[in-house]
């Protein structure tokens, strides 16, 4: 009777086995699932953007991936309004002059990481602004931002950092 009894502790082990990896795999795409859809920091909070070495690093960033449409200055795309023939907008600018300081940072930073997208665009909407979240970390996306909201003036800073303010406290209750 000893062979029954260790082969059924066998298949008892092989069972727990098989229930570990499952509950692994679950884990596994519980996080990977969220980690797709975390937008930077878990809690929502923003770095510091006054950070010099951030819009350094931002300056690099930028200069390397975003200044070939949006502008070595920042300037934008000439006639940057008008949609071009095949229907697409040219880039904006993202000093003073364009829309980017309109909106919130976890905008921009999702705009940046998935591109004009649901919910900042409608579903299939054709933009040449590409998603960069397969070429660049989450930590360069502060960056670059970072960099950008350093270019914009006092004034255009302040209204920012005000309604930055106001969409945290909202997003807090
Ligand atoms: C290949 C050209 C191209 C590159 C490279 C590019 N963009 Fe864009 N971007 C665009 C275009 C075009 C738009 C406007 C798209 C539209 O509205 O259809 C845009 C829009 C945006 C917006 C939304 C601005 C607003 O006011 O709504 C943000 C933010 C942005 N880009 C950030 C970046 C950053 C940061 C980089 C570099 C990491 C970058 N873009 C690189 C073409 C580009």
């Amino acid at each position: 009777m000893k062979a029954p009894a260790s082969s059924g502790g066998a298949r008892l082990r092989w069972i727990y086995a098989a229930f570990a990896v499952a509950i692994t795999l679950i884990a596994a795409l519980i996080w990977w699932d969220a980690a797709q859809r975390s937008d930077g920091r878990a809690d929502g909070a923003v770095p510091d953007m006054n950070d010099a070495r951030r819009i350094a690093e931002g300056k690099r960033v930028y200069d390397a991936h975003c200044a070939a449409c949006h502008g070595a200055n920042l300037e934008g795309q000439p006639d940057w309004k008008t949609r071009r023939a095949d229907g697409r907008l040219p880039a904006p600018p993202h000093d003073d002059s364009g829309h980017t300081w309109h909106h919130p940072f976890d905008v921009l930073f999702a705009i940046t990481k998935h591109g004009l997208v649901p919910p900042y665009a409608p579903d299939g909407y054709a933009s040449d602004m590409p998603g960069f979240g397969g070429r660049l970390s989450d930590e360069d996306i502060w960056n670059v931002l970072a960099f950008i909201r350093s270019r914009w003036s006092d004034k255009v800073r302040r209204t920012h950092d005000e309604l930055q303010r106001q969409v945290a406290a909202q997003r807090a209750r």
